[in-house]
């Protein structure tokens, strides 16, 4: 925190402490500010979300102007949206709350703020909680809800926070997709009515809609200016977003766990904590509030967020289920050849009585199948040893197929409603474990567990989730907490990761959930990172992963060079463009090597040592979208720079190809404007370097300009063809 913006924040609590303001609570990060009015015996109301409140703003600030209930809640206020809706013991619907006490808490990173709630007439308590991160823009709001009745009360909506946002020319940015075609950004204005973004899947949930979403408050939202609240739900299961444009001054934002077929009955002296909502405000447009996610994100949510990630082949699109362990051998010599550090064994690997040589059996059944690999993991741990390489494994541990020894020994495991057949999943077999029951916790820990005990060694874990909760009945929780099912299925869930990651921190795993179905941030604090789509087509990932840039860092978004012709859009698409989008994420492989040629091998390699060195830059950097696919103008552009504003690294890719047409030229953001840099192009394939290869320019220049890029690349004609893109490294000379 640089020192005005330290004054401005010792200014803000002096205030609450020193009772000026006694009834105002104000919530401060470096650069943004939540005021509070929490009088005492009254409503706890906002008053303002914002830019950073200098001393004077907070002593004049108009408190009587306030937006609104900072929770508004059901039952003295009937007729717009609410944050809570409670069935008291004696069935009385409504609930009042009102201020009872204001406390604040301090630690290394954050300031945590909790403002007690109590019912004006039931022993019932809600804590409305913000926790203020000292280095980084981001505010997590959430509640924790406690029943002190004599008997048992029903939440029937209990959302995690709730903000009102001025109305004006307020756009809406979110993304939406589906399996293969996630993260699809979608922008529009809000109008009256209600806007509602939710997911249901059950045990996933970012395939379709996602829980994140940007607030441009300036009009069309814009990458590189313009305010911007940027909001995400810290929640791995059913969500549901709302936005209310009722008659009032302010959009009604209100962001939870999704209630439907959710009713929670809170037993006496039990407490309800909701996820955390991250809240964001930026100054510097959309790249502004995803750079301030990012950073949030590495530093305090995602698994390992500091350590830069190893360059991977997969084996999944190479092989499929074909494992065997000379394929994975031969795999493994063909990634170390090329410079990568890890090879990933897919699915396909175990299984007893039953052997998984397609998708319709054997999950649970997690030991190896010596048929395939008759030495076991300990010889394809011996192989990655010989060949300089880490070794991963594919296991998907929350599931089971009809067709395991796993099912036939506990049917009782699955959930399942009552009286009826299960509805069955993928392969026509698969079912999903009950995670409500401690046993399966108890379970699906150990097969982490057992394969990490027997063999250390491991580095990496793929954990897969291919499908939805499609029944509604777990055979755990009694009749009564049938309700309670998704809801405890992501409790038992979070154990499970708790244990591991206490037993394994150091421990890569990976979030895939048949593609890109577990991007957000409730489950990243125990993953490394998230497979982004199945699809794997360079073309639509610039799509895909220019929206979920939105909110994930580069460092978490597994982007991987696959074949040609692409398999799942048969695009055929050139090599170099490949690589250069897989470079933008966390770079991987996701090929059979023994199918490339000499040269293209070549120019992976190439690129997988280029790729070492701007790594930090691209993994840790600050994110500016430059120009957006979405834009349809012909090319998407983006830049990573490091915090140090001394490298950069620069995309251009285009995304269709005409003769003479003409693109924009594009401007760079986030440099130093004093600063020189010296442009040197990765992954050249031209016969000639660029014009403006290894000169210098001023930051000042480069984002005034940008450099004018040419649309195609001269190679030989038999190598032409209607891609072109660009990778160009920026450093900084003295
Ligand atoms: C899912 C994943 C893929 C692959 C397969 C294996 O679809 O998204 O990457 O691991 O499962 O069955």
């Amino acid at each position: 925190m640089n020192f005005k913006n330290r004054m401005k924040s010792l200014a803000c609590l002096s205030l609450v402490a020193g009772g000026l303001w006694a009834q105002n609570v104000c919530v401060s990060t470096p650069n943004t500010s939540l005021l509070l009015s929490a009088p005492a015996g009254g409503e706890l109301r906002i008053l303002y979300y914002g830019e950073k409140l200098a001393e004077a703003d907070l002593k004049t600030y108009e408190g009587d102007r306030g937006m609104d209930a900072a929770y508004p809640v059901y039952g003295l206020t009937c007729i717009t949206e609410t944050a809570l809706a409670v069935t008291h013991a004696d069935g009385n619907l409504t609930t009042e709350m009102v201020v009872d006490q204001v406390a604040t808490s301090d630690d290394d990173t954050s300031t945590k703020t909790v403002v007690r709630l109590k019912d004006k007439v039931y022993p019932f308590y809600v804590n409305v909680c913000y926790r203020a991160y000292h280095d980084v823009d981001i505010i997590e709001a959430w509640t924790e809800i406690t029943n002190g009745e004599k008997k048992p009360v029903v939440l029937t909506q209990f959302a995690s926070a709730y903000l009102p946002i001025r109305r004006g020319e307020v756009w809406l940015s979110h993304l939406h997709g589906s399996w293969a075609n996630e993260g699809q950004l979608v922008q529009e204005p809000l109008t009256p009515g209600m806007k509602v973004i939710q997911n249901k899947d059950g045990a996933r949930n970012s395939h379709t809609d996602h829980a994140e979403v940007m607030f441009s408050l300036d009009g069309q939202p814009r990458e590189n200016a313009g305010r911007v609240i940027g909001a995400a739900l810290c929640y791995g299961g059913n969500y549901k977003l709302r936005v209310e444009t009722h008659d009032g001054d302010y959009h009604q934002f209100f962001a939870g766990i999704n209630e439907d077929n959710s009713a929670y009955r809170l037993e006496k002296d039990e407490t309800f904590v909701t996820p955390a909502l991250a809240l964001t405000y930026s100054d510097e447009g959309l790249s502004g509030a995803s750079r301030n996610f990012h950073r949030w994100g590495r530093e305090y949510k995602l698994a390992n967020g500091d350590k830069l990630r190893k360059i991977l082949l997969n084996s999944w699109e190479g092989v499929y289920f074909d494992i065997n362990q000379e394929g994975m051998d031969q795999m493994m010599a063909d990634i170390a050849a090329m410079g990568g550090e890890l090879f990933v064994m897919d699915d396909g690997w175990f299984g007893g009585k039953y052997q998984r040589n397609k998708d319709n059996s054997s999950l649970g059944d997690w030991v190896v199948d010596k048929r395939k690999l008759p030495e076991g993991i300990e010889g394809l741990l011996a192989d990655a040893k010989k060949h300089g390489i880490k070794f991963g494994i594919w296991i998907e541990p929350e599931m089971t197929n009809t067709v395991s020894e796993l099912y036939e020994k506990h049917p009782d495991w699955i959930l399942k409603a009552p009286q009826r057949d299960p509805v069955l999943g993928r392969g026509g077999t698969q079912l999903v474990l009950d995670l409500a029951n401690p046993e399966v916790q108890d379970f699906v820990f150990g097969v982490v567990d057992d394969l990490m005990t027997r063999y250390p060694e491991i580095d990496y874990i793929k954990w897969d989730a291919n499908m939805p909760i499609s029944n509604h009945g777990s055979q755990y929780l009694p009749a009564d907490k049938q309700s309670h099912m998704y809801i405890e299925y992501h409790r038992g869930f979070a154990k499970v990761c708790d244990r591991i990651r206490a037993k394994y921190p150091d421990l890569t795993i990976q979030a895939c959930a048949s593609g890109g179905g577990r991007a957000n941030w409730g489950i990243l604090p125990w993953f490394d990172e998230f497979w982004v789509s199945d699809n794997t087509d360079a073309l639509q990932r610039i799509y895909m992963q220019w929206g979920t840039s939105y909110f994930f860092p580069a460092i978490a978004m597994a982007s991987h060079i696959s074949a040609a012709p692409n398999h799942q859009t048969f695009r055929t698409i050139p090599l170099k463009y490949r690589i250069d989008v897989a470079m933008s994420g966390r770079l991987g492989m996701e090929i059979q090597p023994k199918n490339m040629t000499g040269e293209e091998k070549k120019l992976c390699k190439k690129a997988i040592a280029e790729y070492k060195t701007i790594r930090p830059v691209v993994q840790q950097g600050d994110i500016y979208r430059l120009l957006s696919p979405y834009d349809k103008l012909g090319l998407a552009s983006l830049m990573y720079v490091a915090p140090a504003k001394d490298k950069a690294v620069f995309y251009w890719w285009k995304t269709e190809h005409f003769v003479n047409q003409h693109l924009p030229r594009v401007p760079m953001a986030g440099l130093n404007p004093d600063k020189l840099y010296r442009v040197h192009e990765l992954n050249r394939i031209d016969n000639e370097p660029l014009a403006f290869e290894g000169k210098v320019f001023s930051g000042a220049y480069l984002m005034a300009n940008g450099l004018e890029i040419p649309y195609n690349h001269k190679v030989d004609y038999h190598k032409q063809n209607d891609y072109s893109s660009r990778v160009l490294y920026l450093e900084a000379v003295e």
